[in-house]
């Protein structure tokens, strides 16, 4: 019986995509699978919460102290400090794999290559179609496009993290279609619905991946 496949989750917010990597954990859609660690970049995400709900170890890793106290007027170097130091939580919790379920920050080089160096994958899930609408508010974007008549469908992805944000290879799209006169809130909701699905399929796909290595 091979050791469980461990995985680290990144939030920001409410975790409803945590939440669904927690449902399936260790169901035939996401077999052999423990969360270690769940990290979070904002004190009162609701995701801390369910993770402890759960069981799972979860850490709040405060920008604020980096900003006010080590870099105060030096948002970059705070920034590339505070990711450094994840770099470390995250390899020293084992994992291997890193999903980004809702991360609401852009990972810096000072992450991503202690990653790459420790050969832990990182992934992303978000919502829209490789290329299109890259960075925040994407589901609000792809609404506006719509009613200007510039895009017809939109859609969600897992992909690969790199430094160029929501640029990295995908490993799982899917469109999602658009309706005439549909509110957004409610394109918001399908989006939800089909993310919680993705994220498990993307997850399992990376880490089924990392075994064929
Ligand atoms: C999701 O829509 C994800 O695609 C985006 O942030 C949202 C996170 O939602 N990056 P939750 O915190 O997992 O509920």
């Amino acid at each position: 019986m091979s050791p469980d496949r461990r995985i680290t989750v990144l939030i920001s917010g409410n975790g409803s995509n945590l939440q669904a990597l927690i449902d399936k954990a260790g169901t035939p859609d996401l077999p052999s699978i423990t969360i270690v660690k769940v990290i979070s970049n904002r004190v009162k995400a609701y995701g801390r919460e369910r993770a402890r709900n759960a069981g799972i170890s979860e850490e709040y890793h405060n920008l604020v102290k980096y900003k006010k106290d080590l870099y105060p007027g030096d948002e970059k170097a705070a920034r590339e400090h505070y990711d450094a130091d994840l770099a470390q939580m995250v390899i020293r919790d084992k994992p291997d794999l890193v999903v980004c379920a809702g991360w609401m920050h852009i990972l810096a080089p000072t992450f991503l290559l202690p990653l790459e160096q420790a050969q832990i994958p990182v992934i992303n899930l978000h919502p829209a179609l490789p290329g299109k609408f890259n960075g925040s508010h994407a589901i609000h974007r792809a609404y506006e496009a719509f009613q200007k008549g510039e895009i017809q469908e939109t859609g969600i992805m897992v992909h690969y993290v790199i430094k160029e944000v929501d640029e990295g290879t995908p490993i799982k799209v899917e469109k999602i279609s658009m309706i005439k006169d549909e509110p957004e809130e409610n394109l918001e909701n399908r989006i939800h619905q089909a993310e919680w699905k993705l994220i498990v399929e993307g997850t399992r796909m990376a880490l089924d991946r990392l075994q064929k290595q």
